[in-house]
This record gives C-alpha cells, structure tokens and sequence, in this order.
C-alpha cells in the first residue's frame, strides 16, 4: 500500500494552529477558576453544570481504553459518531477537488456530510445479496479519492461484510478507510478496533446510541492511531461533548454488564421477530441481521408502511433506496412493541 498520512491531509488543517481552551491550559489542583468566563453563581435550575466539561474526556477515554485494550490516545470522542464523520471530512477532503468512495445502499450521513463538505461521491453498490463488490469498489477509485466508507454490520441491510474482503480494502487503498462499527455489538462478527496499530488508513467508528442504549446522549467513537486521532483532537469544537453526557456515558461504562443484557436480550427479539415476520403472506423475505433491525422485503411498502402508521407504528421506509425495492427497515422493540407490531402487520 502506498500511504502517507502527511500527504492525504488538508493544508489548512496541517498549518492550523487549534483553539486552546482555558480549562486545556491549566491541569493540577485550583479552588478558585477566574479563568473560563463560567458563570460561578451558577443556576439553580440545572445545579453542577455551571463549568465547561473537560475538553479531552479523559475519564471516558480511560475507561474505553481498557474496554478495547488500546490507548488512551487513540480514542477520538464526539458528539455522535455522526461528529466523527463530519471532522474526517473537514480534515482530509478538498471542497470540489477530492471525492469519498461508499457502497451503498448504506448509511445516508456519508453523503449528506458530503454534500455539506462539497465533497463528491462516488458509489459502488453492493452485490444484489448485498456482499462488497471488489472490482465496482477498485475501478472507483482514483487519486482524489481520500474516504472509503464501510459501514459493517450495514445500514439498512443488516449484514456484516466478509472480513477478509474487508481487510483486502484497507491494505489496498492509499486513503482512509472508515469501518463504521455502529451495530456491532449485535454482530456474530469480531470488531475491527484490534486492527487498528496494523493499518495506519484505519479508522474505526463507534457509538453509544445502539447497544449502549443512550442515543439521546449523543456520545460516539472514532478509533485509530494516534496520528490520525490527533488530527480529530486539532479540528473538534473544544467543548464537543457535554458534562451531562460525559458522566451518563462514564456510568454506563462502569456497568457494562448492563448493555450485554440488553444486547442478548435485543437478538433475542430479532431472532424471534425474523421468525414471526416469515410466516406472514406480505412478507417476502426477511434479510439475516448483524444488527439491532431487520430488513423485510414485502409485496407492497408503500401501503404496509401507510398502514402501520395509521396504526400509530413508525417503521423505516426503505422502498426507493437502491437494491431495497418493497423493503421495510424495521428496528427491534421490546417484547411488547414487536408483539403489536407483529398485530397490526397481520391484520393486512
Ligand atoms: C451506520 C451508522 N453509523 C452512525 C450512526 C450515527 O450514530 P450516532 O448516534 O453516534 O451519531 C448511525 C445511526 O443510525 C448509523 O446507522
């Protein structure tokens, strides 16, 4: 692989000379902090969040540290994964000169954070069974291409990715290659983040808005060297993940016996809703999931998805998107929401 971090960066991000915030400068022990313009009265609306957050996460980083068996310093986090998507475009995408490779159908905030960037889009679709099209995905590329997306367990199709075709992407490509990790935790499949000191081009994204359970926090992960994390670390908002979140996300990590339960609890629900769902006469198929959702192919989209939320029933319309055509994209409930889910589907 011919890659060199140095050269794929932005000009503006290698000469920027990054905020530095008050409470980054100063570290020991102080009583009095003058230093922020906080306000010290505080509130007594909201009490204990009169204070700037710490900048640089560090009791979440060591925690997450030790969860992976990797470094404090290789661990970006940012308000969503979403966050971490947007920063790797604004660090290695030109505006109307460089371009990012995705597979779709695939998780849409690649193009939309594209689009904001500028940034075109080339697109080799996945195989009619889903599977990565090695050849749609080499002649993509050329040598502005400096994102390739993999989204594995994938949005919205549910699979995983074989693991080798994976690797093949990252020791062949001369740009950063993302594995976007969202659902992995309800995979079969073993995580990427082990790989992360073998490819200097790997980045590994996270979030605790799936298994974790704590979407409304709006915490996620990039994983990779340390060359690259510093290059997230440069480019963030210092102030990029709130106080409340910080200390919900540090609980969390305390009891993470607690996220393993729900996550055996979830493919539980999967496997019994996958099977529920293939007895029913409008469903065509239903696609095997790595995920906390489930693909349905049925006979009419358009019309169970109407009916489902006359029934006061969100699903996911995945009808236009490509390869999708008459697919529903529906997320695991609870027990009782996929029993009524599975009532109303059956009244068709
Ligand atoms: C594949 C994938 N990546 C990332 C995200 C966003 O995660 P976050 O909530 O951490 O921004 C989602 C959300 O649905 C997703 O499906």
């Amino acid at each position: 692989m011919n890659f060199d971090l140095q050269k794929i960066v932005r000009e503006n991000v290698k000469n920027l000379t990054p905020y530095s915030s008050a409470r980054k400068e100063f570290s020991g022990a102080a009583q009095i902090f003058l230093d922020a313009n906080e306000n010290s009265f505080g509130s007594p609306l909201a009490q204990n969040y009169n204070r700037y957050p710490d900048p640089s996460q560090t009791e979440i980083k060591k925690k997450v540290a030790q969860l992976h068996n990797i470094k404090p310093c290789e661990i970006f986090v940012g308000n969503g994964s979403d966050e971490a998507i947007d920063l790797l475009f604004r660090i290695f995408c030109r505006p109307q000169i460089d371009n990012v490779l995705i597979c779709p159908p695939t998780y849409g905030m690649y193009e939309v954070s594209a689009a904001i960037n500028d940034v075109t889009v080339q697109r080799a679709n996945l195989t009619e069974d889903f599977g990565f099209d090695l050849n749609a995905i080499q002649s993509s590329i050329d040598e502005n291409t400096k994102l390739l997306f993999i989204c594995s367990p994938n949005n919205p199709t549910g699979n995983s990715f074989d693991r080798e075709k994976i690797l093949r992407v990252v020791e062949t490509f001369g740009g950063i290659v993302i594995i976007d990790e969202a659902y992995i935790h309800f995979s079969r499949e073993q995580s990427f983040v082990s790989e992360i000191n073998n490819f200097p081009n790997l980045v590994v994204l996270q979030t605790f808005s799936k298994a974790w359970g704590l979407a409304g926090l709006r915490v996620g992960l990039a994983l990779a060297n340390e060359e690259i994390i510093t290059l997230f670390n440069k480019v963030k908002p210092p102030y990029n993940v709130s106080e409340i979140a910080q200390q919900a996300i540090l609980r969390a990590l305390e009891n993470k016996s607690q996220a393993e339960k729900t996550i055996a609890e979830i493919i539980e629900e999967r496997e019994r809703l996958i099977k529920r769902l293939q007895k029913l006469s409008c469903v065509k198929k239903v696609y095997p999931s790595d995920a906390n959702f489930v693909l349905v192919k049925t006979t009419a989209a358009e019309k169970i998805y109407k009916f489902l939320l006359a029934e006061k029933i969100v699903v996911r319309n995945r009808n236009n998107v490509e390869l999708c055509a008459g697919c529903l994209r529906i997320t695991i409930g609870t027990s009782e929401e996929n029993d009524n889910l599975l009532e109303a589907i059956s009244k068709i």
